[in-house]
């Protein structure tokens, strides 16, 4: 079995995303994650399991009896949230996502208030948490952090897993894994998610959840991909290139009313100025065509999907809200159930769920 000690961190960095994935696996061969890192360690044989996993966690949890039940299954563990880029959905649905399953917390959100502030490097920060926790969920505005720290940890003599909760521009792989869930349980009793058009729209070029659900979505046959954004703002060279690559059907454009009507899904991203090189960069970058609204929402199929990773400003029209295809909201409450499946199934907890009596 591929193990990230028997490799240098300098190499390790230099491999694919898909080399890495086998350093990054349960155990041999079973393709489940230790370290979530990103999208590339998710084929559809993992996602259809953690679907599976997600819906049965539900399920149990409607009883009293079996949300007890769940408490008691990593009532010996405990997470630690390192959180040093704001949040509120994947900070509070992962921290949910433990007290279902029973696992006690602890959290940094702020690096000013923890020793990093008096020069701590990540290294020894990750280390000490790794003293008194046995997973550690984090988020860093710096891209490529939670793949060093895995190493790191893996190298160390405690290591524990790593879940990414977005680290910098690069990816965000449990939105991406709420993203499909919303998506199949939208498609499941219309088909399925094969063969369908999924439009992407807004700041493409630095949207995290953009390029770790483009790669999801096209472990499903024959989905489409439509990338609509100011020409500024438009999806990445790497994100097309992995499309071309795989021979994925995709269009790049700017007509999002064309792209909503020949779309099943339309995801809605809002302008991350946070990542401005300079102050109100974004703000000169005209995307009043961009935004779905009433108009957009007349266009879209009478069974189709409108999702936003959220939070929004006004890329969506709160008119929108309450129509039954505004699919943000459950998106928010399917990331608790998918995060939790992704937990049970980092501790080997898949099996034991799914056989359960409950
Ligand atoms: N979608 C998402 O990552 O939301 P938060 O920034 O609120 O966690």
């Amino acid at each position: 079995m591929a193990k990230l000690t028997d490799i240098s961190r300098e190499d390790f960095s230099r491999l694919s995303l898909e080399a890495k994935r086998p350093y990054l696996e349960r155990c041999e061969g079973d393709g489940l994650p230790y370290h979530t890192l990103f999208a590339q360690q998710f084929d559809r044989g993992i996602l259809e399991r953690l679907c599976t996993l997600a819906n049965r966690i539900r399920f149990i949890n409607k009883s009293r009896e079996g949300a007890l039940y769940l408490k008691t299954v990593l009532a010996h563990k405990r997470a630690m949230l390192y959180f040093s880029q704001p949040s509120s959905r994947t900070f509070l649905s992962h921290l949910a996502a433990c007290q279902i399953l029973g696992m006690t917390t602890g959290s940094v959100r702020d690096a000013a208030t923890s020793s990093e502030f008096k020069g701590e490097s990540h290294e020894d920060s990750i280390r000490t948490f790794s003293s008194y926790f046995d997973m550690i969920i984090m988020r860093s505005p710096e891209q490529g952090l939670a793949e060093r720290m895995a190493w790191e940890l893996s190298n160390s003599s405690r290591p524990i897993p790593i879940l990414n909760a977005g680290s910098g521009k690069d990816q965000h792989p449990t939105q991406a894994l709420l993203d499909i869930y919303t998506l199949v349980r939208s498609f499941e009793t219309k088909g399925g998610l094969d063969g369908r058009t999924v439009t992407f729209c807004g700041d493409l070029m630095r949207g995290r959840t953009v390029r770790s659900l483009s790669y999801l979505l096209t472990n499903f046959r024959d989905v489409k991909q439509i990338f609509v954004a100011p020409q500024e703002l438009q999806v990445p060279a790497d994100v097309v290139m992995i499309l071309a690559k795989k021979g994925i059907d995709f269009e790049v454009t700017d007509d999002l009313k064309s792209a909503v009507k020949v779309s099943d899904a339309v995801y809605m991203t809002r302008i991350q100025d946070e990542w401005d090189s300079s102050k109100g960069a974004s703000a000169r970058i005209d995307t009043s065509k961009f935004k779905f609204g009433a108009e957009e929402l007349s266009l879209l199929k009478k069974d189709g999907a409108l999702l936003h990773p959220l939070p929004r400003r006004d890329e969506i029209a709160t008119c929108c809200d309450r129509d039954p295809r505004a699919m943000y909201w459950r998106q928010m409450r399917n990331g608790m159930w998918i995060r939790a499946a992704l937990i049970a199934a980092t501790f080997g907890l898949e099996k034991p769920i799914m056989d359960c009596g409950y």
